[in-house]
């Protein structure tokens, strides 16, 4: 068995044709729901933040952030960009610890882990729990629900979802066992009958807190707090022997979830926030109360009252620094703003960040600006003016060593600034988007255009955005997809032949869901040609630009000429796969199981094409971009390719198997890279070829990408060597490099990373920067269907399924349609 150090020897001393050196194509302003954040209370200047989906980061002096999981993401391990709860170690400035995991439910196959690094996230261990961990469930954005002992860096606490109750590590995270005397380990389910067991799971443990002002016990904190989602009996717990015994605090209120409790030690008092619903969408009511240590009494100090309280409460600051001083967030105040309130005395007296004047007049204490993304202002604040301070506020931090420095999270984005005592001067604060480095989109579809836009990004609740050239790729972009904004978009393609002619899809019902641009996807229109009933799914341009084929989600396989109305293609299944030659304006592909179909006619018709011998499941067809004729069909026995309009096809490499996504991308002189996430050599991956599919090298290397099986694909049309990744919650990758063919001497790096699977220690080592492990040729579980929230659920009539932000499940049961209401909320009626 060799040790890391052995292994990192052994990278070393081999002749390592590295994989390609990746980058995130910039948004600058997350894109999606961040429910933690977290500051070091002890060192100035340590926090972190995570994402829902979108992985975990850590903030750098100058506001922006750093990925710090883009390591342990793997094809198998996909669900570790999930996370439940942070915690860091207060005696030890680089230590910090997350809950990794997804789902509760069958979406995610593996049980979750503790992960802790020692080195701010560098490199991270795990401790595999026994049950699973929920980043991207209810309730989320409570907590955190794991911590360290002040007093001792040995014991970690975790309090867990689905009835699995309170943890307990006493050697730094290394093993946890059950807290076997804590009896209540949640009653609350949100949807009983949810047949998927997303919000029919119990909700579980909600945050634990250490009171760093009580005793020790055998070098351990004496009084701890825990938080259940129990609105019948009890939700606040109390321990006063280090966790020994427990019982509900007496005189607490009820009713209502606690979503935070934190303590200002230097008043011995905790204060939490109260809602009536788990979060994140929802509250419509709730309550802030204050609890003081030293006389046990609790005080209600909820800053509004009667028709003035229609939300619950979440995110809650704590000044450390000035007793007394402290913010607290409504969790969702849907319109006509987010509501944030600050009180200087404790909660005695409280003041709003706007108020009504004369309705519809109304005192805005605040400046806002989004110089790190503007498409926030083009794309959101501009459109409806709707909740320009956010939603889904559940983190809301105070820097313990600035007391102008505050953070919050957004269902879009992280938002703060630099002057918060100015409320208390002023009343009025200047608040900016402060996500700089989180990138954290689902993306759907990708196109890089030869001779036109660099790179079409088309993404979930933020429409999708255009790098025109590959030089702006590092640079936020000024707007997202506008006019039509679609919520989430699902599909972009490009004529051929017309290169600046660019459709994409969008996927609500209830207006044109097809947008047209004639400049490269810098401006759109809508095509008033599609239905207002027709949604989702693929589209493809015409060489010409002349005609759409659109395989949507509703509609099955549709058709329209110089943007008239849409008629259906019978000859296609329903959800088929479908293609464009990119250079023959005649020609369409289309593929459904195992099955080809082939267009001459401009996509009047279709007719079946070659047969794809020894293929069961096509999984994507490609055009070659410059060739007429040529045709590239990724299945699960490898990749098969055509030169003569799909007529007939041969197996072009079976070295690689279960391909998902293909693309081709210029390569060095005239060639043209082919691209494919696969099964190959080094496994469930990322794999580059110079030859046509000969050879094939790994290009991922120790990048994480997640589950291949949802992974966008675009190799440049317009730099060499240049190919991007799209991922479902880490938003988009890009690497240059060549490739030299021969796929044996360049990839021994993630060979000999997989060995390092065989430390068969509770602890499993993963160094980011040089290996990774999970991704052995062994795994062959694909899990496209688990990676995505909505497959295979459904909501019924009013309830909510779209809009910014919105992660929950997107199909409405059988006679209701999901019809957008505004950019933020789509419901099924
Ligand atoms: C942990 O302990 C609690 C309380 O005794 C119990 O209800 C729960 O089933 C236990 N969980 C596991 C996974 O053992
Ligand atoms: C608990 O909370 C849920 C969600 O708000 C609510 O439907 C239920 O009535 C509450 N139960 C009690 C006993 O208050
Ligand atoms: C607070 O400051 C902002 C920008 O500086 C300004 O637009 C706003 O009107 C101010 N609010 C009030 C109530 O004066
Ligand atoms: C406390 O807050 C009130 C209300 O916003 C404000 O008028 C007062 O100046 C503040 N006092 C201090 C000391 O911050
Ligand atoms: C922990 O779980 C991961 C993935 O679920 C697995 O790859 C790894 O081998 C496990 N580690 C141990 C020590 O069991």
């Amino acid at each position: 068995m060799w040790t890391s150090k052995a292994l990192a020897l052994l990278l070393a001393a081999a002749p390592i044709e590295a994989a390609f050196s990746w980058s995130s194509v910039k948004t600058g302003g997350g894109g999606g729901f961040i429910p933690g954040i977290v500051f070091h209370p002890k060192t100035k200047g340590v926090a972190y933040a995570r994402a829902d989906i979108g992985g975990i980061y850590r903030l750098n002096s100058d506001d922006s952030w750093t990925p710090i999981s883009d390591g342990i993401a793997q094809d198998s391990t996909w669900h570790n960009w999930g996370s439940d709860a942070l915690a860091v170690d207060p005696q030890n400035a680089d230590v910090v610890y997350a809950a990794l995991g997804m789902y509760t439910n069958s979406w995610d196959p593996n049980n979750g882990a503790i992960a802790k690094s020692t080195d701010q996230g560098s490199t991270w261990t795990f401790s595999n729990l026994t049950f699973k961990v929920g980043g991207n469930m209810p309730g989320r954005g409570t907590g955190e629900r794991l911590a360290v002992d002040p007093a001792n860096s040995n014991i970690v606490y975790y309090g867990a979802r689905s009835g699995h109750g309170l943890w307990k590590s006493t050697d730094g995270g290394v093993t946890f066992s059950n807290v076997t005397s804590f009896k209540n380990t949640g009653t609350y389910r949100e949807d009983p009958s949810d047949s998927t067991g997303y919000e029919s799971d119990i909700m579980g443990l909600l945050f634990v807190t250490f009171d760093s002002t009580s005793s020790t016990i055998s070098g351990a904190t004496s009084r701890i707090f825990v938080g259940v989602a129990d609105n019948t009996t009890a939700s606040v717990y109390v321990s006063t022997d280090a966790g020994s015994t427990w019982s509900a605090l007496a005189g607490q209120p009820g009713t209502f979830f606690p979503h935070k409790c934190k303590l200002q030690p230097t008043e011995k008092a905790l204060y939490l926030t109260y809602s009536d619903g788990i979060g994140p969408y929802d509250g419509t009511n709730g309550a802030v109360w204050r609890y003081d240590l030293t006389t046990s009494t609790w005080t209600n100090i909820t800053p509004v009252s009667g028709s003035n309280l229609y939300f619950g409460f979440g995110g809650l600051g704590v000044d450390m620094l000035k007793p007394g001083y402290l913010v607290v967030a409504a969790l969702n105040s849907w319109w006509p703003n987010a509501q944030i309130f600050r009180s200087n005395d404790s909660g005695t007296t409280w003041s709003p960040i706007w108020e009504w004047t004369s309705y519809p007049s109304m005192n805005q204490y605040y400046g806002l600006s989004t110089p790190n993304a503007p498409w926030i202002n083009t794309g959101f604040w501009e459109v409806t003016n709707d909740e320009p301070l956010g939603w889904m506020i559940e983190a809301l931090e105070i820097d313990p060593f600035n007391s102008d420095h505050w953070l919050y999270g957004t269902g879009l984005t992280i938002m703060g600034g630099h002057d918060l005592t100015s409320w208390d001067s002023a009343h009025n604060v200047s608040i900016s988007t402060l996500a700089n480095g989180i990138e954290e989109m689902a993306v759907e579809s990708l196109a890089s255009v030869p001779g036109g836009s660099e790179l079409l990004v088309a993404v979930g609740d933020d429409s999708g955005f255009t790098y025109a050239s590959s030089s702006s790729l590092g640079t936020a972009p000024a707007s997202n997809w506008m006019a039509p904004e679609f919520t989430t978009s699902t599909s972009v393609d490009y004529a051929g032949l017309a290169v600046a002619d660019i459709v994409r899809s969008g996927n609500s019902a209830g207006t044109q869901q097809l947008g047209v641009s004639s400049n490269g996807g810098s401006t759109w229109s809508i095509d008033y040609g599609a239905s207002t009933t027709a949604y989702g799914g693929t589209v493809a341009y015409s060489a010409s630009g002349d005609t759409v084929l659109w395989s949507t989600a509703s509609q099955g396989v549709m058709r329209s000429q110089y943007t008239n109305s849409f008629t259906s293609i019978s000859a296609l299944p329903a959800t088929a796969l479908i293609a464009s030659d990119k250079q023959n304006d005649n020609y369409f592909y289309a593929a459904y199981a195992s099955t080809f179909y082939v267009s001459s006619n401009n996509g009047q018709t279709f007719a079946t094409g070659g047969s794809l011998s020894g293929a069961s499941q096509i999984n994507y067809v490609i055009a070659h971009p410059t060739t007429a004729g040529k045709v590239y069909v990724s299945t699960n026995a490898g990749i098969y390719a055509s030169t003569n309009f799909g007529s007939s096809f041969t197996l072009l490499t079976s070295a690689l198997t279960n391909v998902y996504e293909i693309a081709l991308g210029v390569g060095s002189g005239s060639t043209w890279y082919l691209y494919a996430f696969g099964t190959g050599p080094d496994g469930n991956r990322l794999y580059g070829s110079a030859d046509n599919g000969n050879t094939w090298t790994d290009l991922q290397g120790s990048q994480s990408f997640g589950s291949i099986a949802s992974c966008k694909l675009a190799g440049s049309g317009n730099v060499a060597g240049q190919v991007y990744v799209g991922t479902n919650g880490r938003g988009v990758f890009y690497a240059k490099g060549t490739i030299t063919g021969g796929s044996t001497s360049g990839t021994s790096s993630t060979s000999a990373s997989s060995t390092s699977t065989s430390h068969a220690t509770t602890l499993t080592t993963i160094t980011t920067s040089t290996t990774t492990t999970g991704s052995t040729a062994t795994t062959t579980t694909h899990t496209s269907t688990a990676a995505t929230t909505t497959s295979t659920c459904t909501v019924g009539q009013y309830y909510q399924c779209g809009g910014s932000g919105y992660t929950g499940c997107t199909n409405c049961a059988s006679g209701y349609t999901c019809v957008a209401q505004n950019p933020y909320y789509s419901q099924c009626i």
